[in-house]
């Protein structure tokens, strides 16, 4: 899509590009295509003098200085919508595989280790009755939360920007944040990353929550104090956690987390289906090209730009 009009120049390496070779290439481009693996910062955008704009292929955008983006009038693209129900399935994926052990399991038999059938092999929490606690109830909170229907689920989440009369319809309750962790006996995380939510779920927020409790990060890693979250799976402060994101990433080798059999880490993948990211890669191009083309782009972080 993008060589039919452009002169595109790609990164065609496993790992980001450094820095100095992004700084080097904005040095002359008009359009960025990006992923949340590039901090796109102040700096970058500075250093980058015939920037139209910014186009980043997921839905997150805390890499990127949007307030810098903004005050040069760069519209920011995002692919919110396209990966709303695929982050969603693996949200519960990872609960249904921390509940019931999925991987310690195979582990297990792989190892060899199966040797009969065990009356207490391997228990985990039941899933169905249970209470899912949800912290942010917007678009991929509540798919989350539509996924429970099958398994009469209780589900109570907080959002302060969440209309409550919505969520009650979709039988969700509204409590405050300290409820929501001192009930749920799964806890999933959907909120960004922001200021606000560095470091929500730090060691006084895992004091809150059950000792059974299993908790669920598919949003970004530093939204959990990590430090925290190895001493409250190591002491059995909290049961299990399935993290689909970590700080940072990639999680290092040698990362305590990765010792412990209540924890269960996969490489930031909940919106990778076939079908997902290629709508992304195609949003992220049609976001491109419009911005490119001085027109409105379909998914803009920074709308501000266009009123200014
Ligand atoms: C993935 O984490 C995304 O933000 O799209």
């Amino acid at each position: 899509m993008l060589r039919e009009t452009c002169d595109v120049t790609v990164w065609q390496e496993e790992l980001p590009p450094p820095r100095e070779v992004i700084r080097r290439e904005l040095a002359e481009a008009d359009g960025l295509l990006c992923l949340l693996t590039d901090p796109i910062d102040a700096e970058v955008i500075g250093a980058a003098p015939k920037l139209k704009v910014i186009s980043q292929m997921a839905v997150g955008f805390d890499n990127i200085d949007l307030a810098a983006a903004t005050s040069r009038g760069i519209p920011v693209g995002y692919t919110p919508g396209v990966l709303t129900e695929t982050t969603a399935d693996f949200a519960f994926a990872l609960l249904m595989a921390a509940a019931r052990r999925i991987s310690e399991a195979e582990r297990y038999a792989r190892a060899g280790k199966w040797k009969t059938w065990g009356p207490t092999l391997l228990m985990g929490f039941d899933v169905h009755g249970a209470t899912l606690g949800i912290i942010g109830f917007g678009r991929i909170g509540r798919a989350v939360a539509w996924r429970t229907r099958g398994f009469a689920m209780r589900v109570i989440y907080h959002d302060p920007s969440t209309d409550s009369d919505v969520a009650r319809q979709m039988g969700a309750e509204a409590l405050t944040f300290e409820d929501v962790l001192a009930e749920s006996d799964f806890l999933s995380l959907h909120v960004p990353l922001t200021p606000q939510t560095r470091h929500l779920i730090d060691a006084r927020a895992l004091g809150l929550m059950k000792p059974t409790a299993v908790l669920i990060n598919t949003s970004r890693g530093p939204v959990v104090d990590q430090r925290a979250l190895y001493d409250a799976l190591a002491t059995y402060r909290i049961a299990y956690a399935a993290l689909d994101v970590t700080d940072p990433e990639p999680i290092a080798p040698d990362d305590p987390l990765l010792m412990l059999d209540n924890c269960l880490i996969v490489p930031h993948i909940a919106s990778s289906s076939v079908q997902t990211r290629t709508r992304m890669a195609v949003i992220a191009a049609e976001n491109l090209l419009a911005g490119l083309r001085g027109e409105r782009m379909p998914h803009c972080a920074n709308p501000a730009v266009y009123s200014q």
